[in-house]
Formats: C-alpha cells, sequence, structure tokens
C-alpha cells in the first residue's frame, strides 16, 4: 500500500516524504519528467486544465506502488482524483495554517509555483480554504504539522 502525503503547498510533504523513505515517489519530479519541462512552465503555456489531466494519470499509477508518495498540493480537487485516493487507505493530512504556508511559499525562491505567481495572497488564502474539506475527506490521518519540526514529523509518521 502507498502512503500518500498530502497537504497545502508549502506544508513540507517532500521534505517528511524524503525523511520517511529515501526512495520515496515525488509525484512533481514525475509529472516534471514526463512533460519535458518545469510545471511552471507547462502551467503557462498549456493552462491548468491541462496540467491536471496529467497529475491524475500519474497519481493513478503511483497509487499501485507500495512507497511513500509527495502528491502536489492540488491533487485533491478533482472528483476523480479523491475517488482514487479513496481507494487507498494510508493518506496522511499534513494540515498548517495558512500564514505558516505562505511565507513559506513566498520564500521558496527554487520552487516558484504557478498558483503563488498568478494569485494574490487573498486568492490563495481563498484556494486553500476550499481545499480544506477536500484534504480531509481522502485523510486517514489528520496531522496537525504547525508547530512540529520536520524531525518530529517524521518520528510521528515511522
Ligand atoms: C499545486 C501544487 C504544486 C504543483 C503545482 C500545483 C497546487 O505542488 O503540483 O504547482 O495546485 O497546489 P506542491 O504542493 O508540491 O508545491
Amino acid at each position: 500500500m502507498a502512503k500518500v502525503l498530502l497537504g497545502f503547498m508549502g506544508a513540507g510533504k517532500s521534505t517528511i516524504a524524503r525523511g520517511l523513505d529515501p526512495n520515496y515517489l515525488d509525484m512533481d519530479a514525475m509529472i516534471e519528467k514526463r512533460l519535458g519541462m518545469s510545471i511552471a512552465e507547462f502551467f503557462s503555456e498549456n493552462g491548468e486544465e491541462a496540467f491536471r489531466q496529467i497529475e491524475s494519470e500519474v497519481l493513478a499509477e503511483l497509487l499501485q506502488r507500495d512507497r511513500v508518495v509527495s502528491t502536489g498540493g492540488g491533487v485533491v480537487i478533482s472528483q476523480r482524483n479523491r475517488d482514487l485516493l479513496k481507494t487507498n487507505t494510508d493518506n496522511i493530512y499534513l494540515k498548517s495554517d495558512f500564514e505558516t504556508l505562505y511565507q513559506r511559499i513566498a520564500a521558496d525562491k527554487d520552487n516558484q509555483r504557478p498558483l503563488f505567481l498568478n494569485n494574490s495572497k487573498e486568492e490563495l488564502a481563498a484556494i486553500f480554504q476550499e481545499r480544506q474539506a477536500w484534504y480531509e475527506e481522502v485523510a486517514s490521518r489528520v496531522l496537525d504539522v504547525t508547530k512540529l519540526s520536520p524531525d518530529e514529523i517524521i518520528e510521528e509518521l515511522r
């Protein structure tokens, strides 16, 4: 069974996945490999809809693997993906508050997320709010990571 890490951008999904298993599978990295370009480039050339289509295909493949999986923050948007996720029983939602996440996203110059670049802070906060129920809907476990260090989170999830 896959151990799937879910959460908004900046929640630390990849960092925690790497700590749990150095051979973890990173959904965004797999998508970028398939696209042959960065997600930011693909978004600006082809739009979000096209990205979501490929994201869905990659999710279905990853759920077949018996590994730790780090997802992209928008994987829960579609009903199709939520239904796919519900077939897996180890889905961990790394929950945090918007302000903490926003500061991390804004500071992350190596990974300039298109949703950060294309939306105001207020718009991003609305996207965050809208997604809460979706993360909770598919999660088998919710962990509030706001006040935890990466080591503490990894320890908790081992
Ligand atoms: C997205 C989150 C990103 C990436 C893409 C869209 C989103 O992944 O998949 O930019 O819609 O929240 P991270 O959560 O790993 O930053």
